[in-house]
């Protein structure tokens, strides 16, 4: 039998419980009403919002999310779940948010390596307007471009330009479920990039809806504006509804290849070799590196595998020829050449068994759900050998251990710094990506791995881009830094800022402050605006 103070105490929780679950209705029934008033379709309001009483609600907030650790149950939670299906629902969705101050998060791919499109950890409460369902492709060849809806994954856009032209592409994502939304807007690299440069650096219009509710084309938004959404980074300046993107051209025949070397194969001086040659190879020519730590021999021993992960833009003789003049250390030999087409090639690279049709690019499905940390760094002189090695035993401290370094140079040096917001551009040899990946979702057990990567990072911190250390502002990581809510200052998301941007940065501010000065798209890592009076008064 409970004690009189432990029933009145249950009671108490029990009346809380059911005040916040009515709170959250209200808030539901509200929004609902609000949107009514402003959409130009009427909204099937049973299948567009899920909230947490709902039974679909997990179904739908798991759908697209990657980083798994945003997912257990003590992350907070949104009050409901809106999908649009109408490009004035997500006008509706910004002016109703603002009026009845519920704090929104737009989600296209759900990829974001801080979950930041399905969580906010610090304004409550929340809502997420999911965009999966405005999801249209319309490919035209003869104008050598495409419209691109927001919630189509990039995979969806390579098939359908595929299904028109087998002499067409487009340069982005290597990873075929990501949102078009959230990728592109924070630049879109992939194994076209020394040849075209990146995602971002091939958009030619957007439409897009402002903190006004209003939807804009790039002539309507203006050149600040549509700079700052090439590359700036996901919900600072608008929702994306569309990208009209310019196709580039590939040839009917490429190359692939995957070679491997373990330490034991010389697998430190090729990697060395490695960092002079990338940046500077043919820029048909992309060659990544993913790095890992693994069993080896008998008694527990561990080596490491370097592999090399290629993409050329032509056939194999040429590829050897290119490989002989500028890399013979790898060894590269006709039978470890596959020619292939463009689509079987981003099938490849995306790491489909061989086999697997293009179709599956169509179910958006993603091949990579882990609790994991990640972090960034950009390199400009070759890492010396001493210092991959001391890399090498950091690295096999750790199961989940994963680095990929990616090569820079061709047109990605052809660029300016100040084309567009990305600015890691010529003197760049190459980026990395750490990864720690483990399989456990109790929340005490990240402690571990998240302290192994951040004790990486401080280890290779003489070795990488400094004054800024910079990143990548698509590898999220909010250990730069972090936003405490609407009123920060642009001086404290400097920190943060000027990795992902270098004095772009400022440029982004000024932006900002003109276009959103209320700062009504933000979040932990979103571009603040100026306010006189409070940054003024920081001197
Ligand atoms: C497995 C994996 C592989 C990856 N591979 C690559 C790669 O090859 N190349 C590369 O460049 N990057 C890669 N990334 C990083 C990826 O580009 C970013 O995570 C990107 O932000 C994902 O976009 P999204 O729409 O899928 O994510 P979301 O989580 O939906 O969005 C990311 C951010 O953008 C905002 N946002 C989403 N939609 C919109 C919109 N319509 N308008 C405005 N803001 C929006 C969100 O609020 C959030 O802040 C990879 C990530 C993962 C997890
Ligand atoms: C789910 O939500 C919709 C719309 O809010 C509502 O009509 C429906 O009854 C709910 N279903 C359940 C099982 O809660
Ligand atoms: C890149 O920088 C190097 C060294 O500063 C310079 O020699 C080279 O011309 C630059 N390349 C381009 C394409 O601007």
């Amino acid at each position: 039998m409970a004690s009189p103070s432990l029933t009145s105490l249950f009671s108490a929780v029990l009346l809380l419980l059911s005040a916040s679950l009515a709170a959250s209705a209200l808030i539901q029934e509200s929004f609902v009403e609000c949107l009514i008033l402003h959409s130009q379709i009427s909204i099937p309001v049973a299948t567009t919002f899920f909230s947490p009483s709902n039974t679909s609600f997990k179904t739908v907030l798991e759908s697209s999310a990657q980083n798994l650790r945003y997912l257990v149950p003590s992350v907070p939670k949104p009050e409901f779940i809106f999908m649009p299906v109408h490009e004035s629902h997500v006008q509706g969705a910004v002016i109703c948010s603002k009026q009845l101050e519920i704090h929104l998060r737009v989600r296209s791919g759900g990829h974001d390596y801080e979950g930041l499109s399905y969580v906010s950890e610090i304004e409550s409460p929340f809502i997420i307007v999911d965009l999966a369902r405005l999801r249209s492709i319309n490919v035209d060849i003869k104008d050598n471009s495409a419209w691109i809806q927001a919630g189509a994954t990039i995979g969806e856009v390579y098939y359908r330009i595929y299904e028109k032209s087998n002499v067409h592409g487009f340069p982005a994502g290597l990873c075929t479920s990501l949102g078009v939304g959230g990728h592109i807007t924070g630049g879109a690299y992939g194994p076209m990039m020394r040849k075209y440069g990146l995602g971002a650096d091939n958009v030619v219009d957007a439409r897009i809806v402002n903190a006004n509710g209003e939807i804009l084309d790039r002539k309507a938004m203006g050149e600040d504006h549509f700079w700052a959404i090439r590359g700036g980074g996901g919900a600072s300046f608008g929702i994306i509804l569309w990208w009209k993107i310019k196709l580039v051209p590939v040839p009917s025949t490429m190359t692939v290849f995957t070679v491997t070397k373990t330490l034991e194969q010389g697998g430190t001086k090729i990697l060395y070799k490695w960092q002079q040659v990338a940046e500077n190879i043919d820029e048909n020519l992309y060659i990544r590196v993913i790095i890992q730590p693994v069993a080896a021999g008998a008694k527990g021993g561990k080596t490491i595998t370097t592999s090399y992960n290629a993409m050329f833009l032509g056939g194999a003789e040429r590829l050897l020829q290119v490989m002989r003049e500028s890399f013979p250390e790898l060894g590269l030999t006709k039978k470890d050449c596959v020619e292939t087409s463009w689509i079987k090639s981003v099938l490849y690279i995306a790491g489909y068994p061989s086999g697997t049709p293009p179709e599956v690019l169509l179910q958006g499905k993603s091949t990579f759900k882990n609790y994991f940390k990640a972090k960034s760094d950009f390199v400009r002189e070759p890492i010396p050998e001493t210092a991959l090695e001391g890399l090498w035993k950091r690295l096999m401290e750790e199961d989940g251990a994963l680095t990929i370094w990616n090569p820079y140079g061709g047109m990605m040096s052809k660029i300016s710094e100040s084309e567009i917001p990305f600015p890691h551009r010529n003197g760049t040899l190459f980026k990395i990506q750490w990864l720690s990946n483990w399989k456990d979702g109790i929340k005490e057990e990240e402690k571990p791995h998240v302290d192994w990567i951040r004790q990486l990072y401080n280890y290779m911190a003489p070795y990488v881009s400094k004054l800024p250390r910079t990143a990548y502002v698509n590898y999220r990581d909010l250990d730069l830094g972090m936003n405490k809510g609407k009123d920060t200052s642009f001086m404290e998301a400097a920190a943060w800022g000027k990795s992902y941007f270098k004095d772009n940065f400022f440029r982004l501010v000024r932006v900002k402050t003109k276009v959103d000065p209320d700062n009504f798209f933000r979040h932990e890592q979103s571009i603040p605006p100026l306010r006189l009076s409070k940054d003024s008064a920081k001197g």
